[in-house]
């Protein structure tokens, strides 16, 4: 069966290769009937806890012209707020209501690894967080109201800012393109197009953003993996040494020694490139990692518990991935790593994908390396945990 995708009628093909990282798309009616599942009410109440990551964006009537303003906040702040113009942001919201991940696997067409996070942002009207760019992929989705973007369509690289505000917003913008969008309805961005979305009337709007490692990123993740795994503390030796001329050249042999020690180690590093991209990738956010369960159980008592009443959750907050081999799967969770003796993709899928793990499920699977025994291993690690139902 074809997975449910919002893309209207387009395939996800077709989007991969005409849109995805290239131009801007709109899909009237993504989500047809779609009903909103997070009142602006809950939305508020989200943005007073302290570990949610929550921002308002005051255009106007703030102490200062696009005022920002982060949370959490209390139930007075919101009281005091103006009648329009204002915006309130709330980042991760699927990880902090796990149930919304259902939204982010309609995604699914999309590697997880790229997915980022579920921001939701209400804003009564004329609410807008001004005109800017984003560095990710995008899809805005309009969850309720309307709401009337403006972009400019081609993507840039470099953009001026206004200056002496806490908002990174375009001191320049030529829409060429607007569009209003009613619930359902959703706007695909690429990176580093201007963009501009202001509230008519009371409006949420869903923004599926995902994330690209920087070379920054992708060459630490690679150098540190050499480093943990190759022997880097050894000295660097000269016992050919030429004479020199002057002791203040660096000689040519020198620099040719140097790149001998580099080359080595990146020979040697390309049997663990895998495992830098896995543990990179699987990172989450440092206020997501995942804290070692602070129950201590012994493994028959974890089976027992499972078994009995308990529903064993999978932490929908950290990213579980794999990279498959022919003998074996290396999964990689929350930037660590998990050899799983087994070849079985299938099971590899269902260990990353299920909400829910069933106890039944588990003994259905006869594999080598028990599996009971490695989600004894993911609850201590706190990459799932019980709850009562
Ligand atoms: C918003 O939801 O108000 C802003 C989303 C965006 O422009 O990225
Ligand atoms: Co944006």
């Amino acid at each position: 069966m074809k997975n449910i995708i919002p893309l209207g009628d387009m395939s996800a093909e077709q989007f991969l290769t005409e849109y995805w990282q290239k131009k801007p798309l709109l899909i009237k009616q993504a989500f047809i009937n779609f009903d909103n599942p997070l009142s602006a009410d809950e939305l508020a109440g989200l943005a007073c806890e302290h570990d949610v990551e929550s921002r308002i964006v005051l255009e106007k009537d703030g102490t200062s012209p696009w005022e920002l303003r982060n949370g959490p906040f209390s139930e007075q702040t919101f009281e005091k707020l103006p009648e329009t113009h204002w915006t309130l942001l709330v980042q991760d919201v699927e990880k902090h209501i796990p149930e919304l991940t259902g939204i982010t696997d309609l995604f699914n067409f999309i590697p997880h690894w790229r997915l980022d996070d579920l921001m939701i942002s209400y804003a009564p009207d004329k609410g807008s967080v001004g005109p800017h760019v984003d560095a990710y992929d995008v899809f805005l989705l309009q969850a309720e109201g309307k709401r009337c973007w403006q972009i400019s369509s081609s993507a840039i690289d470099t953009c001026e800012i206004i200056s002496n505000i806490d908002l990174k917003i375009l001191k320049q913008f030529n829409p060429d393109q607007d569009w209003i969008l009613e619930p359902g309805d959703m706007l695909y961005l690429p990176p580093g197009i201007p963009h501009h979305g202001v509230a008519m009337g009371d409006c949420m709007t869903y923004s599926i953003g995902f994330r690209a490692p920087s070379h920054l990123d992708i060459l630490q993740s690679f150098i540190e993996t050499i480093i943990k795994n190759q022997d880097c503390e050894k000295l660097y030796t000269d016992p050919k040494l030429d004479l020199q001329a002057s002791p203040h050249e660096i000689s040519l042999n020198t620099i040719d020694s140097f790149n001998q020690i580099i080359q080595q180690h990146l020979d040697s590093a390309k049997q663990t490139i895998s495992h830098s991209v896995g543990t990179l990738l699987s990172e989450g956010k440092i206020q997501f990692q995942s804290q070692k369960a602070e129950e201590t159980l012994d493994e028959i008592t974890f089976i027992k518990r499972w078994q009995q009443k308990e529903s064993l959750f999978r932490n929908t907050a950290i990213k579980f991935l794999y990279i498959p081999s022919v003998d074996h799967i290396d999964l990689y969770i929350d930037g660590q790593h998990c050899h799983f003796d087994s070849n079985n993709v299938e099971l590899a899928e269902w260990i990353c994908s299920t909400l829910e793990y069933n106890h039944s499920d588990c003994n259905k699977h006869n594999e080598k390396q028990p599996l009971c025994s490695l989600l004894y291993y993911f609850y201590q690690q706190g990459y799932c945990y019980f709850q009562s139902t």
